[in-house]
């Protein structure tokens, strides 16, 4: 008789049941917990169900009985996504039901939702329209500890909040790590509060709730933590014997030797950023034809903004048979996702922080030292489900050198976006706005020059009606939002609506020729306009709109990225909704040219006019070419390059401005990149360029 085969009797389950998660014996405390007191604050441990199950915890004792929503904020857009899709599989709905997410210009949810993920960011949005955020029983900030700008702003949003709506807001503040005592002391304002983070398993709930309450002042909020102990399991900690040169090569080298000499586990390594990624992956799958054909394969697989849902989903799923998984990732692994399976951690010991000069006004995205907390939790992530071990890419007494903790997203930003949008909410000391820890004074200055400059604040310091109202709803930075808003007066509002569309994607609109990097020129070439980069990607999208919508080869014959041209027909969609809001028609002034080929953008007024235009928003972007075919900002102080993905890698100009500027290694990259005259920055900012 036949053996009795296991396997072929039983299907594993889809997921690990939620009720073996660390949280599921704190639900009781939880719940009484959030009833109890106005704010809690949740510390536990990345993995142990923080965000998936509170949410649906709150939902079932019926903190949406009576149509209220549950609200959860993420720093990023990949977490609000993923999170919001894996929830709605345990719920067992589609997204956008029950359970969905809104992130800026992708709004997945309906009349039904009850369990709302979106970016924090998004969530202070909300507030400009809806000052209460009324429709919220429940905001849970999650991921706090990360301290990204629109978390603190929001934090002090919330506080004032919190002040009108005492009796029917709860919040929720969850952080993986121990800053915990920060943020309730930031709500409740008691200086000497006593309030240990509670390890619930060790207290009665009678201890429990006595906790942390400040009782005396009126207007003082309680608060309470609470600290679900998740079960770690011990993770070796293994240094590079002296220092790295290029932590790309020797992540890659490092994951071929866990994979030919450790036994199973997949390998999460940590890099910092897409193009690292693309790098490592493509390293990992040529390397591993090598690999004995009978041995056991390796799987690469990139994780970081800018992915389609599909290719993100792809790395929460197991591996094939006799495949170990690999997954290179950005920051976004160290606590806001979790992959199952992971054993062996491999740590660069960088992270891309965003940091802006407040002197050249240019912000900068450079790859940063790691923070000891931040070293501290990627290496937590190989012990989740075994013991595991963490390969640190840099020696002991490199670790032993970094800072404790990373420095605020608010202490190193360009604060003008997030001063517009206070400003839009009716607070307009910015000095005394209660933040959970202050911007330097010469952010705040800086800011504030720039809006004035763009008009968005008068000499007072108030916004300007309508114009700086205006720029603070819709959803593009301030540069974006005036050049928008100055498009009617250009007589080019169709054209510029396209171009913001297109710079606000995120990804990249070119597909990468499989293995023919060289050819690359030439399909791009075929839409270059020789003005610059944004007048090229209107061309793009011109002629995405009148054939690529129709013929199912004019994407895949012109190296262009299908999906990411159809977020920018809606994103220009909802651009366009902003406007008509506003009272502003929008003439589409496509079809005078829409059978040339390839599509002239207008003639040589329009471009012109679009040219000027961009100039009025994005004068504070404005350099010039030098002999040696750098630039020089008017400052003068940085030297910055074309990007080489920018028509202006390698051609002449004189005066150009430019969308977005990056720091990577040690050169400074410009990108979206446009011819101007220099008289233009004369005539639509002189107020700016006499203040410099
Ligand atoms: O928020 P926290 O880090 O505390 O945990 P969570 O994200 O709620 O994750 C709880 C469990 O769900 C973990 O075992 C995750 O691996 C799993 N999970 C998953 O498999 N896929 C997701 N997209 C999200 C969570
Ligand atoms: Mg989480």
């Amino acid at each position: 008789m036949a053996e009795f085969d296991l396997s072929a009797n039983f299907i594993p389950s889809l997921h690990k049941p939620s009720s073996l998660l660390p949280i599921a014996r704190h639900r009781q405390n939880l719940l009484y917990l959030i009833e109890t007191y106005p704010v809690t604050i949740v510390v536990g441990q990345t993995g142990s169900g923080k965000t998936t199950q509170i949410p649906q915890y709150l939902e079932q004792a019926g903190w949406c009985s009576d149509g209220k929503v549950i609200a959860v904020t993420q720093p990023r857009r990949v977490a609000a996504t993923t999170v919001a899709i894996r929830v709605a599989e345990e719920v067992g709905c589609k997204v956008g039901e029950e359970v969905g997410y809104s992130i800026r210009f992708e709004d997945v949810t309906s009349a039904a939702t009850r369990i709302k993920f979106l970016t924090d960011g998004l969530l202070l949005r909300e507030a400009l329209v809806d000052p209460l955020l009324s429709r919220y029983s429940v905001i849970m900030v999650d991921e706090a500890h990360e301290r990204s700008l629109s978390t603190d702003v929001l934090l002090g949003v919330l506080k004032k909040i919190l002040k009108k709506r005492p009796n029917d807001l709860r919040i929720i503040i969850s952080s993986a790590t121990l800053q915990a005592e920060d943020f309730l002391r930031f709500f409740t304002g008691d200086t000497d509060l006593k309030s240990k983070p509670t390890d619930s398993d060790a207290m009665t709930l009678d201890d429990l709730i006595t906790q942390a309450s400040t009782g005396a002042g009126k207007s003082a909020v309680s608060g309470t933590i609470i600290n679900l102990e998740g079960r770690m399991y011990p993770v070796d900690v293994l240094y590079s014997e002296s220092s790295v040169e290029d932590y790309i090569e020797k992540a890659v080298q490092t994951v071929f030797d866990i994979h030919t000499k450790e036994p199973d586990g997949d390998i999460l390594v940590f890099l910092t950023g897409r193009e690292e990624i693309d790098t490592a992956v493509q390293a990992i799958s040529e390397r591993a034809a090598n690999l004995h054909p009978r041995a056991q394969g390796l799987m690469a697989l990139p994780l970081c903004a800018g992915l389609s849902t599909e290719q993100q989903m792809y790395v929460f799923e197991e591996a094939p048979e006799n495949t170990r998984k690999v997954i290179f990732s950005t920051n976004i692994a160290e606590a806001s996702v979790t992959i199952d399976g992971i054993v062996y951690v491999v740590d660069s010991g960088f992270v891309k922080l965003r940091a802006f000069n407040p002197l050249t006004g240019i912000e900068t995205l450079t790859a940063t030292p790691v923070s000891k907390a931040s070293a501290t939790q990627r290496a937590g992530r190989a012990g989740r489900t075994k013991p595991g071990k963490c390969y640190r890419l840099y020696t002991e007494a490199s670790f032993q050198s970094l800072e404790e903790t990373t420095v605020p997203e608010i202490q190193r930003s360009n604060l003008a976006p997030v001063i517009l949008q206070l400003k839009a909410l009716g607070i307009d000391n910015i000095v005394r706005f209660d933040f959970l820890t202050s911007p330097p004074a010469e952010l705040i200055i800086r800011a504030l020059e720039l809006l004035y400059s763009l008009g968005a604040l008068d000499d007072y310091a108030k916004l300007t009606k309508p114009l700086g109202t205006r720029m603070a709803e819709l959803a593009v930075e301030p540069m974006m939002a005036k050049t928008l808003l100055s498009a009617p007066s250009f007589n080019c509002l169709s054209e510029i609506l396209t171009i913001a569309a297109m710079t606000s994607l995120g990804g990249n609109i070119w597909v990468q020729p499989d293995g023919e990097k060289k050819s690359m020129e030439s399909p791009r070439r075929k839409f270059a306009v020789e003005e610059g980069d944004q007048l090229t990607l209107l061309n793009v999208y011109q002629a995405f709109i009148t054939k690529g919508k129709k013929e199912g080869r004019f994407c895949h014959d012109n190296y262009i990225n299908f999906k990411a041209m159809t977020r920018a027909v809606s994103i220009r969609a909802q651009l366009k909704r902003y406007l008509e809001r506003f009272g502003m028609k929008v003439e589409e002034t496509l079809s005078s040219n829409a059978n040339k080929q390839p599509l002239a953008v207008g003639g040589p007024d329009k471009a012109e006019q679009i040219r000027r235009c961009l100039t009025a928003g994005f004068f504070a972007h404005a350099a010039k070419m030098q002999p040696d075919g750098t630039f020089r900002n008017v400052a003068g102080g940085t030297i910055l390059h074309a990007h080489p993905s920018s028509l202006m890698f390698n051609r002449k100009a004189d005066w150009v401005i430019f969308h977005e500027v990056m720091e990577t290694g040690n050169k400074t990259f410009i990108r979206d990149v446009t011819k101007i005259e220099k008289g233009w920055l004369v005539e639509y900012a002189a107020g700016y360029y006499k203040i410099q």
